[in-house]
């Protein structure tokens, strides 16, 4: 140990000037909630209409809540955007990349070039002592790599650190994962970073949040630890829905038996049509694929028949709209009902709505697709499909009713007005989010995936936390 350290032990930023690269889904929330948090922020993106938008106060995606944080941060003074890299790197003291890292085409592994690129371009102009701390999700590795890149381009050199803090937010509770998360993480290679990054979370850390300090590569694990944990969940519980399909069991019955088992709890014990999004599908195949890279494939291989179960529950979705309509898709009007991965999200990636929509398509069904707020991303992504303006409009004259998001406004929908506007009345619940008895008793023919065909209603245990109706933000 170097008696002389505490005299050279560069000096910590105690209230940080924070940058976020980045301002998509995560960097955009980040960013707002830091500037919430008193931290001064600066927004960056290559992008300038997103910026524009931006300083606008307008949030360029579905979010509940996180508009509002947007103004309160604005009218603040601490928050701004900016194009400029040079402006960036003057600017912050601790410096945030939050780019995407999505499938790359035609591969498993995850595209790098947005994260490299961001790294790289900060660091060729830092020329003074600051944090680099990588949010985005990568495969593991990729803080030593970067390592070496910012220090061979930056005229700081080795004295240049990187960190790693992976993010858990969930789309839909953006703000509220973010000022309240259940941990952080700070992955560090030295006592400075750690001291730096724990200063710019000060807020969160005293509010009692729990930390867990790690070395870089663990850091990185984490994240795609977790995102592969709760996929085999989900891929868990619609693995016993194709049992109970085979037997005659109701997967309703069993997950509630299940959760209250409070070693195995409810949460992400929800069967249906499966994970979609743009984290859980692509994080568990980039995941299996570097651990293949690394000689530790055998490990996780079990992500692949996690992958696999999740969309056979697409392909079983349409199976059982065909079986409702008398065996063929030919010419039979489906009303789909969502196409977000998820409620109160605009987001399309990997939809398993959407999914099962063009292969309704493909087998000659004539479909109409209605979600409050994803049906703008699903047009431009499927030309072909037809899109109401609202749930009636999708009902009308409909031959099958197919629920594949549950937002509260289909959730809440009356079965006996919705009976008026069909055709036929027959509804396909595939995220187990309808009232069975409701709609048998208003005269509908109900099916669920993994339920028998005439199942009872059975309400599945929520927790308060996956409630948007509890943000307390
Ligand atoms: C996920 C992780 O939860 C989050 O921690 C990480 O930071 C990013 O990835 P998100 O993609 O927003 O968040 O969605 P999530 O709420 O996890 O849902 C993923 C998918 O699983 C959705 O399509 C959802 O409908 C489905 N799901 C979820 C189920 O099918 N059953 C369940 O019980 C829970």
């Amino acid at each position: 140990m170097d008696i002389n350290n505490r005299f050279t032990a560069p000096p910590i930023a105690e209230h940080p000037r924070i940058t976020v690269i980045g301002t998509g889904y995560l960097g955009a929330t980040h960013a707002i909630c830091m500037a919430v948090l008193g931290f001064e922020v600066l927004g960056v993106d290559v992008d300038q209409k997103k910026i524009d938008t931006l300083l606008a106060g307008n949030v360029p995606f579905f979010e509940p809540g996180l508009q509002e944080q947007l103004i309160v941060a604005l009218q603040s003074g601490r928050l701004n955007f900016t194009t400029s890299f040079d402006e960036a790197a003057e600017f912050g003291d601790v410096h945030f990349i939050c780019v995407g890292t999505p499938q790359a085409p035609n591969s498993p592994a995850a595209d790098m070039t947005y994260v490299n690129a961001a790294f790289e371009e900060l660091a060729r102009r830092i020329t003074r002592k600051v944090l680099l701390v990588g949010k985005s999700t990568v495969p593991i590795g990729t803080a030593a790599r970067l390592t070496e890149l910012v220090q061979s381009v930056s005229p700081m050199g080795t004295e240049l650190e990187l960190a790693w803090n992976p993010e858990f937010l969930r789309e839909g509770f953006a703000v509220e994962d973010t000022l309240h998360p259940d941990r952080l993480v700070f992955g560090t290679a030295s006592p400075w970073a750690q001291r730096q990054i724990e200063a710019a979370f000060k807020p969160i850390i005293d509010d009692g949040t729990p930390v867990i300090l790690s070395d870089l590569p663990t850091a990185e694990l984490v994240k795609v630890a977790a995102n592969s944990f709760l996929a085999t969940k989900i891929s868990y519980i619609n693995a016993m829905a194709e049992v109970c399909e085979a037997t005659g069991a109701d997967v309703n019955i069993l997950a509630t038996a299940l959760s209250h088992d409070s070693r195995i709890g409810g949460r992400f014990l929800k069967p249906g049509l499966g994970f979609g999004g743009g984290c859980l599908p692509k994080d568990i195949r980039a995941f299996a694929h570097r651990a293949e890279e690394l000689g530790v494939g055998q490990a996780v291989a079990f992500l692949r028949e996690v992958d696999d179960i999740n969309n056979r529950r697409r392909v079983r979705t349409v199976d059982l709209i065909r079986e409702l309509a008398g065996g063929s898709l030919e010419g039979v009007k489906v009303a789909a009902l969502g196409a977000a991965f998820k409620p109160n999200s605009d987001d399309i990636r990997d939809a398993p709505a959407l999914d099962v929509a063009r292969m309704l398509y493909l087998e000659g069904a004539i479909v109409t697709v209605y979600d409050p707020e994803a049906n703008a991303n699903a047009h431009r992504a499927y030309p072909d499909l037809n899109f109401a303006d609202s749930a009636g409009g999708a009902l009308l004259g409909a031959d099958v009713v197919a629920l594949l998001t549950e937002w509260e406004e289909f959730r809440t929908a009356d079965p006996s007005m919705m009976g008026f506007l069909v055709a036929h009345k027959r509804v396909v619940d595939g995220r187990h989010a309808l009232d069975a008895d409701k709609y048998r008793a208003a005269g509908w023919e109900y099916r669920a995936l993994g339920r028998p065909s005439d199942p009872r209603t059975i309400a599945l245990l929520q927790d308060d936390r996956d409630s948007v109706g509890t943000l307390s933000a």
